[in-house]
């Protein structure tokens, strides 16, 4: 049998998002970002002694340019190691607008790093995940994470949040299968370039502190209320930017958005998030989640909807 190494990570969802960067090379970002990792969504990746590099994801040979290149910034960083074969499992559904680049690069970091014997923390794979993509920092603990934007390589990576028992749920809405025409690497530098940017980052290290105390009371209306506010005001930058404004949002989108306003009026726990994509991620608890899934399903017959509820740090198998 061929020497190799699998690993799998969960995908996560920003209730405070990272959107921009400091530096690009090094993907720091400009605020940090506080996420909950999904039990439902996940990348199993596994690398074996090969020839020379390749990726192949869900059976299908792919041309893997940031693949290559990442593997290439951990031989920069961690010593030359010989070539990889990576076969990647891919359980996050395009559709489902959910960041498969953060499961993908912790996933990858992991078995990379197992296979080659390094001896690292949690804390030093997100580091180095980080510059696989941002998001990918996030994904190697269970529930909720932190990253800390760090003011340079050494100190920009994810760690941990030991929440209380929350009953936390999303119900995921997936809208279009379309996929995302602008990347998040691009959506942010346009992002960046709106009046309104420094603004959105002097509130996100607010909002970030509130979300804490939120959590640590287990205030799941709180912890709802805090996260649409910051996803709006993300998306807001996307229209309101000077070089090339564009939006993710799609008439589903918004019609979504009312309906969650329309269940809150009716005494839910109802919270919207969104990502790169036009599809809206629910906030609720356990408890409604299904009655929420049900009064949507009725209402746009076309649209999917998955109930996701909080998920494990990485593992190998
Ligand atoms: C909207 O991690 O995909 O999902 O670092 O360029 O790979 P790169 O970006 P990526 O951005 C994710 C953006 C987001 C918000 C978030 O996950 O924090």
């Amino acid at each position: 049998e061929t020497k190799g190494q699998t690993a799998i990570a969960h995908t996560n969802i920003a209730l405070i998002k990272y959107w921009g960067k400091a530096d690009p090379v090094l993907n720091l970002p400009t605020t940090s970002s506080l996420s909950l990792t999904l039990d439902e969504y996940y990348t199993k990746t596994r690398v074996e002694e090969a020839d020379e590099d390749s990726l192949l994801i869900n059976e299908l040979p792919q041309d893997g340019k940031r693949v290559h290149q990442f593997l290439n910034i951990l031989r920069e960083e961690m010593g030359n190691f010989p070539p990889l074969r990576v076969i990647s499992e891919n359980k996050v559904p395009l559709s489902a607008g959910l960041a498969s680049s953060a499961s993908s690069f912790a996933a990858l970091t992991a078995a990379v790093a197992k296979h080659n014997g390094w001896d690292l923390s949690l804390e030093e794979l997100s580091r180095l995940a980080r510059r696989g993509s941002g998001s990918a920092t996030r994904s190697f603990f269970p529930d909720f994470a932190i990253w800390d934007k760090g003011h340079d390589d050494k100190s920009s990576y994810a760690h941990h949040l030991d929440v209380p028992d929350l009953p936390i749920a999303l119900v995921v809405c997936r809208i279009s299968g379309m996929v995302k025409k602008v990347s998040s690497s691009d959506g942010m530098q346009r992002a960046q370039t709106s009046p309104n940017y420094q603004a959105w980052v002097d509130e996100s290290a607010k909002q970030l502190e509130d979300m804490k105390v939120a959590l640590a009371n287990a205030d799941l209306d709180r912890v709802g209320q805090i996260a649409e506010k910051n996803a709006l005001a993300m998306h807001d930058l996307n229209l309101t930017a000077t070089k090339q404004r564009f939006t993710y949002f799609n008439q589903n989108t918004m019609k979504v958005l009312n309906e969650v306003k329309a269940l809150r009026a009716k005494g839910y726990i109802a919270y919207a998030t969104m990502d790169a994509g036009p599809n809206v991620k629910i906030i609720t608890n356990r408890e409604q989640a299904e009655a929420i899934k049900e009064y949507l399903a009725e209402r746009f017959r076309k649209i999917q909807f998955d109930i996701a509820t909080p998920g494990p740090g990485i593992s190998y198998e």
